[in-house]
């Protein structure tokens, strides 16, 4: 899988909202349930992700 390769480390470390991809549920709004569906994955101060 994929998963965040396309994703510019500024966006992760780089971003204060963010620090680090093991914050899954600052951009997963639904990590607690287990949803990781990339269409509904947001990116504080970016937005949602389309590739
Ligand atoms: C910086 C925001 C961010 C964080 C933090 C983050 N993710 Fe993601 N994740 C994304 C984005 C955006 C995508 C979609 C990537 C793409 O389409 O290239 C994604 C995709 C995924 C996918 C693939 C979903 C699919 O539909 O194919 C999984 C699984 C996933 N993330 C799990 C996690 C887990 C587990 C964590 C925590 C350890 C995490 N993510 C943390 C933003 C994030």
């Amino acid at each position: 899988m994929r998963k965040h390769d396309e994703i510019p480390d500024r966006l992760v470390e780089g971003n204060p909202d963010v620090g680090s991809f093991s914050n899954c549920n600052v951009c997963h709004e639904g990590a607690a349930k287990g949803d990781f569906d990339e269409d509904r994955a947001i990116i504080p101060g970016y937005g949602r992700w389309d590739d």
